[in-house]
């Protein structure tokens, strides 16, 4: 299962068209290239990519150019909370690519994901912003209709990635 989303919107953005499918295990590298741009290189080699794409509780859909090529990716994950009796909706990674940023693609990738959250009527949809990447892009995302909710996270380093493991 990949997702359940529509097949496919196309979208005119001026001059360039892009429409939002759900990803596929052959997309891997594209995605890899996507997100080396939001600053992890090394990431969605085709294992780990397979892996996600068969999640039932994760989706990834892109925006794929004129000749189906990803130029911007969203995933996103939902499971049942307690306290919420219900499910939570996640926003985990969301990249343009440079040259396609400010043509509607983030907003458009944002938007197929409320609809899908209003099919899974989540009771809560998130998006976090990694500090490491630098500064939230706060405008874009209140265009999209999010809000800051705060919060800190804490993080237990044995089990980040993104450090060296320590002894
Ligand atoms: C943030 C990001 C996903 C935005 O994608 P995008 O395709 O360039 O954004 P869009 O073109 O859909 O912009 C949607 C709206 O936000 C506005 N916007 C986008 N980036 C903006 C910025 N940096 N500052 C102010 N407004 C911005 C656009 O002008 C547009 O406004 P409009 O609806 O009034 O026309 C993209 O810039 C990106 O990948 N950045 C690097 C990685 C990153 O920050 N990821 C997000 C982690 S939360």
């Amino acid at each position: 299962v990949t997702t359940s989303s529509p097949r496919s919107s196309p979208r005119d953005a001026g001059a360039s068209t892009f429409r939002i499918r759900p990803a596929r295990r052959g997309d891997a590298e594209a995605l890899a290239t996507l997100l080396k741009e939001l600053g992890y290189p090394n990431a969605a080699d085709n294992q780990t990519v397979n892996w996600v794409v068969s999640h039932p509780e994760i989706e990834v859909i892109v925006a794929a150019d004129g000749a189906d090529r990803p130029v911007g990716m969203l995933s996103f994950s939902h499971r049942p909370q307690l306290r919420m009796k219900g499910r939570i909706g996640t926003i985990d990674e969301l990249v343009v690519t440079q040259a396609w940023r400010g043509k509607g693609v983030g907003k458009a990738l944002l938007q197929k994901v409320v609809e899908r959250a209003r099919t899974l009527t989540v009771k809560r949809l998130e998006l976090t912003v990694h500090v490491e990447l630098g500064p939230p892009p706060a405008p874009f995302l209140e265009k999209c209709g999010f809000a800051s909710a705060g919060g800190t996270v804490f993080r237990y380093p044995g089990f980040d990635f993104m450090r060296a493991p320590s002894s």
